[in-house]
């Protein structure tokens, strides 16, 4: 029998978030299949971390059905997966009566049936190996329903209650499920929403991390049974401010 490889699958690896989570998994694994559209940027980081562990890289649009396939084979091939992170994902600006329902539509897409595909796809796997990692990339919107970002808030809401009851349903697997909440973290994903007329100046300098930062609390949490976490005190605060209004609303 061949030795087990520790492998981990990352979703939007070429920037932001997902580039991080492999530099930082590179530790971690033998093996890292790293996903995105972009195949030149995964190329050059296969060359960064090259000698530190084996990486693929997997061209594939995960709106698209068949490079979602394209994945599914991947995991199927490599199984089991040990750390699924799945990172990809994109923000729109404005009202929602005013977006393209495409462009909201392909936005749960992403965040909301590649996530569960690709779990569905890796749980088996990792029930039979009886461990493993499911990092599904989440957001701080997630507890604060913000004007201009409706359905990217609720998509990431979805996350939270998904990774929620799939961490209590594999209760006793071995498996852990974390939904990671960031706040403003510096990377390429305000770019398109600037764009949108979302204004960066507007966020206190305070409140933005790195994504190095955000990663390295992500991964420091797993082992603690924590399932939602929100890296940074300030943004705890916030999360704490969501929720309270929400049970507010209630009396
Ligand atoms: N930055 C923040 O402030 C922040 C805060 C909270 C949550 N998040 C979440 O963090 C995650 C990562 O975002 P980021 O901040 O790292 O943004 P980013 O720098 O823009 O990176 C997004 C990644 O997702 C990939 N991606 C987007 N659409 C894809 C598709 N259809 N198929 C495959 N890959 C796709 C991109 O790769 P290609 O373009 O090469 O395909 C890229 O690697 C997202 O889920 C986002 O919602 C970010």
């Amino acid at each position: 029998m061949s030795e087990h490889k520790v492998t981990a699958l990352v979703t939007g690896a070429s920037a932001g978030l997902g580039l991080e989570f492999c530099r930082q998994l590179a530790a971690r694994c033998d093996v890292i299949v790293a996903v995105a559209r972009r195949k030149e940027r995964l190329v050059a980081l296969a060359q960064e971390l090259d000698g530190s562990v084996e990486m693929h890289c997997l061209q594939a649009d995960l709106g698209t059905i068949e490079g979602v396939a394209r994945t599914l084979e991947a995991i199927r091939q490599q199984g089991p997966v040990d750390y699924l992170v799945n990172n990809a994902g994109f923000g729109t600006f404005g009202n929602f009566d005013a977006s393209s329902i495409e462009s909201q539509r392909a936005m749960v897409n992403l965040h909301i049936d590649t996530t569960i595909t690709l779990c569905r796809a890796a749980i088996p796997f990792m029930r039979e190996r009886g461990g493993g990692t499911i990092i599904n990339v989440s957001s701080l919107g997630a507890f604060v329903p913000g004007k201009g970002m409706a359905v990217y808030g609720a998509s990431k809401a979805f996350l939270n209650y998904y990774s929620l009851a799939l961490q209590d349903e594999l209760a006793g697997s071995g498996i852990a499920v974390q939904a990671l909440c960031p706040g403003f973290t510096r990377t390429e994903f305000h770019d398109q929403m600037a764009e949108d007329g979302f204004d960066r100046e507007r966020i206190p300098a305070r409140m933005w991390m790195t994504a190095q930062a955000v990663v390295e609390v992500s991964l420091a949490a797993l082992g603690s049974g924590q399932v939602l976490v929100v890296p940074g005190e300030d943004n705890r605060a916030m999360a704490r401010f969501g929720l309270q209004q929400q049970s507010d609303s209630l009396q």
